[in-house]
């Protein structure tokens, strides 16, 4: 059986402060962050605080790595979980543009979402996506998820408002 954490082109697993530098770079790219909630400049310190916390059921946080030559090329998390609702808020970031457009990130979300609900046994999973990121929204519909709001000029972004929409997915719903 293939491990909880390996898909087709990637595997997840916990970050290590070797990962820093990767962090650093992505974190700091204008066109990354244009479609994520960071606004202000990350320093190396701080990269280092997040790759080391460590993991638990209601703070999941993982480097994303090709499977091939174990490049770590983005991040992914899943925070909030609770016993009682069994939900979790997911992020994900293809930090190296390099590796945009060519199926890592659907590999990397179906990856992350068989770890919730097999391995967390987590009801259902949610994001928030800027409404003009179609490449994001494109993979979150592949994997059915479906769109259950739209909160109005919720984010600024570089002189302009943008809508946020909310996405979710429940065990036995993910393709
Ligand atoms: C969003 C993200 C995770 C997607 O990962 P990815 O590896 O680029 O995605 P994939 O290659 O698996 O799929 C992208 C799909 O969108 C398509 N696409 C790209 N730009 C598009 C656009 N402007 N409109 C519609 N579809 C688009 C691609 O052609 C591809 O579809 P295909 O597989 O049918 O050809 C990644 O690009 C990323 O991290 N971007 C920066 C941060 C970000 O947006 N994070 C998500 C915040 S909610």
């Amino acid at each position: 059986m293939k491990p909880p954490l390996e898909g087709e082109l990637v595997r997840l697993r916990a970050p290590e402060p070797e990962d820093e530098p990767y962090y650093y770079q992505w974190i700091n790219d204008p066109e990354v962050t244009y479609n994520l909630l960071a606004r202000y400049p990350f320093t190396h310190a701080q990269e280092l605080e997040f790759i080391a916390k460590p993991s638990s059921y209601g703070y999941v946080n993982l480097t994303i790595v090709t499977l091939g030559d174990a490049l770590p090329i983005g991040n992914a998390t899943l925070r909030n979980a609770n016993p009682e609702n069994r939900p979790a808020d997911l992020g994900i970031m293809i930090g190296d543009r390099a590796y945009w457009d060519r199926g890592y990130g659907t590999d990397a979300m179906r990856t992350i979402c068989r770890f919730g609900f097999e391995v967390m046994n987590l009801h259902r999973i949610e994001l928030d996506v800027f409404a003009d990121n179609a490449r994001a929204i494109k993979v979150y519909e592949r994997l059915r998820f479906v769109h259950e709001g739209r909160k109005r000029e919720a984010h600024y972004r570089r002189g302009e408002y943008v809508d946020v929409v909310t996405m979710g997915l429940l065990a036995g719903e993910l393709r």
